[in-house]
């Protein structure tokens, strides 16, 4: 499998030619790295002008950090404020991450999740579905709190789509740490078993093996070798690193080593 970092920006940078300047810089090293699949997910209001940028065979690809669950070309009620999967789609979007944690916790639910990743299946969108425990406590309760999460995420998504699909395993008290708080390749090598088991009970072991699992949660240039080796990941969903072009390039420059 072709290892993959998914760049979160969340709400940065503060300007649009900010955002081409990283942008720019981010292509650069798409070049020299073409057997790593990078997806950028900058604010909305960036996509379309980056979307200039991209050319279609390179391995650079944009992506956003959310979707609206309803179609507004067959939906019954308006939604104010919210983007639709077509609208990504023109604006040349191929991926998209729904269930950020940082989403979640502004009351977005499993259900809606699930919903969205229905929406950006049928754009033709590949949804990068985060998922994580608030705390790894040591009874193991969060094993539990994982299951029932995936679960109600993934409900009723059909078996052929499982392969159209990113899982970002993103342990919420390892986002937006130090490199040293994040989580420890071994202890990711378990909770990504952890995942594919869930992954094969519900949509059986072929497909579940087929689904990419990204690790997200302080990634740095620091512990991304023992994230990618120690923890058999396909690749990492980086915040704060993917808005640093230095730190991406050490980052790819390692994930072409291994
Ligand atoms: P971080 O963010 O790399 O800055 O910890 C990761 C994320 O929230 O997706």
């Amino acid at each position: 499998m072709k290892k993959i970092i998914v760049g979160n920006w969340k709400m940065n940078p503060s300007t649009l030619a900010e955002a081409r300047q990283i942008f720019s810089e981010i292509k650069k090293l798409s070049k020299k790295f073409p057997k790593i699949d990078i997806v950028v997910c900058p604010p909305f209001v960036y996509l379309s002008d980056l979307k200039n940028k991209i050319d279609k065979a390179s391995s650079l690809k944009l992506g956003a950090q959310d979707v609206f669950w309803d179609n507004p070309e067959t939906g019954s009620r308006p939604f104010t404020g919210e983007i639709s999967a077509s609208m990504l789609r023109d604006a040349g979007v191929k991926y998209v991450i729904l269930g950020h944690s940082e989403r979640r916790a502004m009351g977005e639910t499993s259900e809606e999740v699930n919903k969205k990743i229905k929406i950006a299946l049928e754009a033709g969108l590949t949804p990068v579905i985060c998922i994580g425990e608030k705390e790894h406590d040591i009874d193991g309760k969060f094993f539990e709190t994982l299951k029932i999460q995936i679960k109600d995420t993934l409900n009723k998504i059909k078996k052929a789509d499982l392969q159209k699909i990113i899982m970002a395993y993103e342990p919420i008290w390892a986002i937006g740490k130090s490199e040293s708080e994040s989580m420890k390749g071994e202890d990711l090598y378990q909770m990504a078993i952890f995942i594919r088991k869930i992954l094969s009970e519900m949509f059986g072991q072929v497909e579940a093996f087929k689904t990419p699992i990204v690790y997200g949660g302080s990634v740095s240039p620091f512990n991304v070798k023992d994230i990618i080796s120690q923890g058999h990941v396909d690749g990492i969903l980086a915040g704060r690193a993917s808005l640093e072009s230095e730190k991406i390039a050490e980052i790819m420059d390692i994930l072409a080593q291994i």
